[in-house]
């Protein structure tokens, strides 16, 4: 079976673990192993908690649940080789007022060119991590917008996706990423700024 490897235990990481629990092979990788074990013991899985790199190491997936500068650091240190690798990064400004870079680049290229031999996938920037807290069924249709290069790698993260009870929006290559990124700020700026509350996601509405 496809193992993923959830690195960074903060809230995306907790709820893709959570949304995730008893439907795929999933190893955890923490810099914090005891608070990681506390974690996996609410789960159902009785999953390995294991070093960030370890947990990298052993997994087919590796879904990056870390800011963005703590990701991109990550990727360049660890052999991400053959790997499919999810970023699902917002590259934010520390106070969230906007994004640190675009228009000519993304996050998520960013993170492919320090990892040449990953096969990077844009995923879940949309999804604000509360929504992982309620029942799947409520967010099967919310979609998840896909950015990446390689065909087989985005089958796998649609797979991954749909187990975590989205469906997906297939945005394009990976430099569809810097669309799919400032789409996150627009979130951000309604959630929080524009005071709508996390509990809110774009999709594409056709008429
Ligand atoms: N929160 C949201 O609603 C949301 C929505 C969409 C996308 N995102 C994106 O998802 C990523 C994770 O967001 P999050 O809300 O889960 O963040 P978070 O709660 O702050 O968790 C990030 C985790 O990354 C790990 N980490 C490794 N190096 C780090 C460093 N230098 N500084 C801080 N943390 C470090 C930590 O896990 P360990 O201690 O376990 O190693 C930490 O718990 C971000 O890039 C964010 O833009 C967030």
């Amino acid at each position: 079976m496809t193992k993923s490897a959830i690195i960074g235990l903060g809230n995306m990481g907790k709820g893709l673990a959570r949304r995730l629990d008893g439907k795929t092979d999933l190893i955890l990788g923490t810099r914090d192993i005891t608070g990681g074990e506390n974690f996996a013991a609410t789960l159902s899985q009785g999953l390995r908690v294991t070093s960030p790199q370890d947990a990298a190491a052993a997994a087919d997936i590796v879904i990056l649940a870390l800011p963005y500068a703590a990701a991109l650091a990550f990727a360049k240190s660890t052999n991400l080789e053959g790997k499919v690798v999810v970023d699902l990064t917002n590259p934010l400004k520390e106070d969230f007022s906007g994004l640190t870079i675009g228009h000519s680049t993304s996050a998520a290229e960013e993170i492919q060119a320090v990892a040449p031999g990953a096969r990077v996938v844009k995923a879940y920037n949309t999804i604000f991590a509360s929504l992982l807290d309620r029942p799947a069924s409520d967010t099967s249709a919310t979609p998840v917008f896909l950015a990446g290069d390689d065909e087989a790698a985005i089958a796998s993260v649609t797979r991954l996706v749909e187990l975590s009870g989205f469906t997906t929006e297939l945005a394009g290559g990976l430099n569809a990423a810097r669309l799919v990124e400032p789409l996150g700020m627009l979130n951000i700026q309604l959630g929080y700024h524009q005071g709508r509350g996390t509990a809110i996601a774009p999709a594409w509405q056709a008429l």
